[in-house]
């Protein structure tokens, strides 16, 4: 019996949805190398753009000035973060008012529009070597590929590195009437593995 069970559960186990940890919600399966032509490894790097330049994702993407964005269509105009907000170089405002005191850490979504979006990990600024605010396509993907500037992950770190984050799971189901990233994790995940695979391809290669 006790055999059975173990049989079974090696049976089920890449199907139960019991053995996903946190943040674990997509499939790393890079497609074999050599497969992936530079064309279509552009094809899916055009889809990874539209993804890092919406505001879901670029709003906190920004540079040395700290300053984290409100854009998108619920916003009106871009602009800076209201109430003179400043991340400060802790990126998480240790110097002035800390992000925490309104985006608190939270497990389920705060769905009310126009309230503080809350999520379960620390709300904070991305580096600024990750500065994709306001960024075209050619600067974004030299900067995504560059050890240096991506925290030092190659395709299949940075896969895992989204799965992982939460505040991604939010963008792509941010409550309070926001317009959502672009497709979804897995397709995101997907297209950031083929163009690992294709060799990080850039137009102005
Ligand atoms: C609340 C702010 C916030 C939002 C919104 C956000 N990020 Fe980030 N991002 C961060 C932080 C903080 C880090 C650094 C985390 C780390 O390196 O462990 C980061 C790092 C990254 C990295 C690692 C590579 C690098 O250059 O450091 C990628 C890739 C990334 N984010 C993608 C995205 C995408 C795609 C979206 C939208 C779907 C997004 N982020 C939205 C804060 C944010
Ligand atoms: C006093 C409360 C408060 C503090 C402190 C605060 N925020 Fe916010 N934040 C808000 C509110 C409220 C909104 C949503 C405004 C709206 O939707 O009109 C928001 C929205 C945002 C957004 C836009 C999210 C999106 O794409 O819709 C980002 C990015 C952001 N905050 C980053 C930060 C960072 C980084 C810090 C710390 C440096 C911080 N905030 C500190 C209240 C705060």
């Amino acid at each position: 019996m006790k055999k059975l069970l173990i049989a079974a559960s090696i049976l089920f186990l890449p199907f139960s949805p019991a053995t996903a940890a946190e943040g674990e919600n997509v499939i790393i399966e890079p497609p074999a190398e050599g497969t992936v032509s530079r064309e279509d490894g552009l094809t899916a790097w055009a889809r990874i753009y539209e993804v890092a330049s919406h505001p879901r994702c670029s709003n906190c993407h920004v540079g040395a000035d700290n300053l984290p964005m409100w854009s998108g269509p619920t916003y009106g105009k871009p602009r800076p973060h209201g109430m003179n907000i400043n991340a400060g170089e802790s990126r998480i405002g240790a110097e002035y008012v800390q992000c925490s005191t309104c985006h608190v850490i939270r497990e389920s979504l705060n769905d009310i529009p126009h309230a503080a979006p809350q999520v379960a990990m620390t709300w904070q600024l991305a580096p600024v070597e990750a500065e994709w605010f306001g960024k075209g396509s050619v600067e974004i993907c030299n900067q995504l590929r560059d050890p240096e500037r991506n925290g030092g992950r190659d395709y299949l770190e940075l896969a895992s590195h989204l799965d992982h984050d939460l505040i991604l799971h939010w963008a792509w189901d941010p409550g309070g009437g926001r317009e959502p990233a672009p497709y979804d994790l897995q397709t995101h995940v997907n297209d950031v593995l083929a163009w690992g695979v294709a060799g990080y391809p850039c137009e102005n290669d």
